[in-house]
């Protein structure tokens, strides 16, 4: 909650703090970030930076008023350039009257706790008061307002600056980033996400070093080679201790993160749109407003870090349509047929997937005129009745009769050339009128920076989605941007898309409030909260490789909730790495989030099909926990990952544990869980019962006589003798398992088996399932 003075000012969230104040010279002073303090009387002496020497060859901003202030080394709350502070800036501004100078300076404050924003940009719902500083350049006449939002619960603190042109000058506004935090530097890292097309979310870690790092998108999209998603944590740690702040950007377009540390251990963390081709014209009475930066801090490690992040984006980022509400398993055609298929094809797929718990068909790309490849079609979304003769109200029918909801496939922000959209409108693709443009994916992106083009999407979506009972639509972008456009607005154009993409997306989920939306940008080309604002899922990765999976899945989830990441299980070996992946493994990876299927299931043995039926029923009876549970890992280190999900009411958990190579002489496994009720549980491991043949020639060690393991024999035997299912079955009470936790019975080492001993594997997993059986009554109840 807010608290000030008119002259310091503290935000309080349920744990944290965050302090700033205004100086003598006019200048905002940040004072502290961090864990809950309590601030006597606004008396912040102790937590202030002290400016009491004068540092060598520094230029000092008013000398008249402070001698000693010189803002390149002062901890700021709003930098500006050209008045002392070499260090990157926030904001780079210019016009006739000033040039590049501009000096500002503290006005006022304003704080509400009824919070009512209109805005274009989406912006994060129900915060619980908000902070308003007025900042101002009195000779352009030009005012900064940097806005906070407070999210007490979540710990979460989201801020903006809005810069309103109240001169006469045009103003070009040249930089704008959302957040500027300074701090001292504490041993630092960062950690940030690069990737490219099915590779999302490699995780980067580098120790802060004086200097700057800058992490970027200039893509047009937030995109996968840089998620706007960010970690800065003390060295020192880990999981569960130590300083931990987390950093995203609401936003779908290009962003940077700037991480500066000068030679006097200040570090300076910036975030918003990237100043790449932003030349942003504002006219007198003009203003521009920038995304939301959101940030949150914990001294309890990544973990707690990470669940602030997650209460935030499910209660004040999402679509309150679909707020806690448990998400369907899909059945998706893409990875089964590409573009090839008919009704009859399809209806097979969604038929055969209904009995292993499918309940929503996806029609994937290539349901619509020619779109027979990638090549051609695009834009053109007149349903291929060769392929659909019912056409999609047909079909939607059809799917129904089974009892499955139906969804559908769109590409609505690009056209192939070769299509009739494009030889209709020619002017609605974003080119140059000089160069010829370059295709990606053999198409080009719809100018969405237009009015024309958003109405038209707007209204060519609607038709169809009008036409048939459609109930999920994937919303898919297939490249980057290219070729912006040579007019008098081509430093506005990448923010003005993204404007017209929110526009046409915001109108589109109003007009059909049921339907939900996946976002999909060949897979997490834009996976951000700025999506997340108006669709609540995405697909993650266009890799459903489920050891790439484990890796993508973990790292987003540092700031994006398990609710919000799109898993589909599919075929093995898989299609984009030819790994053979057990249907456990491939089963164990996927739940954790919005599980749904691309498989084709008459490809399944008749034991994985056995396998599948019970783990869909392990996911659907503890869905709302995999979706909306609390994520804790647990490890993760090169030989494993162990990850847990916690119910709300904390008296049940799934904890998955992931080995990705076999070792010899594995070291002893115990089981660990935490922040459970008091009370006493049973731990169930899903064991796996084993085809002999996965023993090889071992087999020979327990036959009386010499048996070829390839051979007609063991292929019969196979059928009738099974490897027991490994069983780790116990009751315990809540403090064994939050202790160093319960022993698992040892791994297959060469030897052993027996239902005491787990054969693993590579690639392998085991989930356990940990529930309540008596809750220990609390001394509060006991009064009771
Ligand atoms: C990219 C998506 O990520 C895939 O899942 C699939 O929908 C294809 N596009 C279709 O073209």
């Amino acid at each position: 909650m807010v608290l000030t003075n008119g002259k310091v000012f503290i935000i309080n969230t349920k744990d944290n703090s965050y302090v700033f104040h205004v100086d003598e010279t006019g200048l905002l002073l940040h004072d502290y970030f961090g864990q809950h303090i309590e601030i006597d009387n606004y008396d912040i002496k102790a937590i202030s930076q002290k400016n009491t020497i004068l540092k060598g060859t520094t230029t000092i901003y008013k000398e008249d008023v402070n001698p000693n202030l010189s803002m390149d080394v002062t901890l700021l709350e709003f930098s500006f350039p050209h008045k002392g502070d070499y260090r990157s800036t926030p904001i780079l501004l210019k016009n006739n009257a000033n040039g590049y100078v501009f000096d500002f300076n503290y006005e006022g404050y304003e704080v509400n706790s009824e919070v009512k924003i209109e805005s274009e940009l989406p912006t994060p719902r129900d915060p619980d008061e908000e902070l308003i500083i007025h900042l101002r350049e009195k000779h352009s006449n030009v005012r900064v307002d940097i806005r906070f939002l407070v999210f007490f619960d979540s710990n979460v603190i989201a801020r903006n600056i809005t810069i309103v042109n109240e001169g006469s000058e045009e103003l070009e506004v040249l930089k704008a980033l959302s957040l500027q935090l300074d701090m001292f530097n504490n041993n630092y890292t960062v950690t940030h996400f690069t990737g490219g097309w099915a590779s999302e979310m490699h995780e980067n870690t580098t120790s802060i070093k004086p200097g700057r790092i800058v992490h970027e998108s200039r893509t047009g999209f937030s995109s996968h080679k840089d998620n706007p998603l960010f970690v800065i944590r003390s060295g020192t740690s880990s999981l569960d201790n130590g300083e931990v702040m987390i950093f995203n950007l609401m936003y779908s377009g290009n962003h940077i993160n700037e991480i500066e540390l000068n030679t006097y251990g200040l570090l300076r963390v910036m975030s918003g749109i990237s100043p790449f081709c932003f030349d942003y014209k504002l006219d007198k009475g003009q203003s521009l407003e920038t995304p939301y930066a959101v940030f949150t801090y914990s001294n309890r490690g990544v973990n707690a870090a990470r669940n602030n992040m997650h209460n935030f984006v499910n209660n004040h980022v999402v679509n309150p349509e679909f707020k806690e509400v448990v998400r369907p398993v899909v059945i998706n055609n893409w990875e089964a047929t590409n573009f090839k298929f008919n009704e009859s094809r399809v209806m097979k797929i969604a038929k055969h997937a209904k009995p292993f718990g499918a309940e929503l068909f996806v029609l994937d790309d290539g349901w619509f005129s020619t779109r027979n490849s990638d090549t051609e079609g695009l834009g053109d979304y007149d349903v291929n009745k060769k392929k659909l003769p019912h056409g999609l109200s047909g079909l939607a029918k059809k799917i129904n009769k089974l009892g499955m909801k139906f969804g559908l496939w769109f590409e609505p922000e690009a056209v192939n050339p070769k299509s009739k959209l494009y030889k209709a409108h020619p002017e609605w693709a974003i080119k140059n009128s000089s160069v010829e443009p370059s295709l990606g994916r053999h198409e080009l992106l719809l100018d969405l920076s237009k009015k024309e083009v958003q109405d038209y999407i707007i209204e060519n979506v609607s038709s169809i989605l009008s036409g048939a009972n459609i109930e999920y639509v994937k919303w898919d972008v297939n490249r980057h941007i290219s070729d912006i456009p040579n007019n008098e607005y081509v430093g506005e154009f990448f923010h003005k898309y993204i404007l017209g993409l929110y526009r046409v997306m915001n109108i589109l989920v109003k007009k059909f409030p049921k339907i939900l939306f996946e976002g999909c940008a060949s897979g997490g080309n834009r996976f951000d909260l700025g999506i997340l604002y108006y669709f609540p899922q995405i697909w993650a990765s266009d890799d459903t490789d489920a050891f790439e999976r484990m890796r993508i899945q973990y790292n987003y989830s540092y700031g994006y909730p398990l609710s919000c990441i799109s898993n589909h299980i599919s075929s093995t070996p898989n299609q984009q790495t030819l790994r053979e992946i057990s249907i456990n493994t491939r089963f164990n990876v996927a739940m954790f989030g919005v599980m749904g299927y691309e498989l084709v299931f008459d490809e399944l043995n008749k034991n994985e099909k056995l396998r599948t039926k019970q783990l869909i029923e392990v996911y659907k009876s503890h869905r709302e926990m995999f979706q909306y549970g609390e994520f804790t890992a647990l490890e993760s280190n090169d030989h494993s990952i162990r990850w847990q999900i916690t119910s709300k009411d904390k008296k049940h958990a799934v904890v998955g544990v992931y080995y990705i190579l076999q070792e010899i002489n594995p070291q002893e496994t115990f089981l660990s869980v935490k922040g459970l009720k008091e009370g006493k549980y049973t731990i169930s491991g899903l064991g796996l019962e084993h085809d002999i043949r996965e023993f090889g020639s071992s087999i020979n060690m327990i036959t009386p006589f010499y048996v070829s393991p390839k051979g007609k024999l063991v292929a019969i035997a196979s059928h009738f003798i099974k490897m027991p299912a490994d069983k780790d079955e116990y009751k315990v009470h809540s403090s064994e398992l939050s202790s160093n936790g319960i022993k698992l019975n040892p791994q297959w080492s060469a030897s052993g088996i027996n239902e005491n001993v787990r054969v693993m594997g590579d690639m392998s997993s085991r989930l356990y399932l940990i529930d309540i059986i008596e809750e220990e009554s609390t001394q509060e109840s006991e009064q009771k």
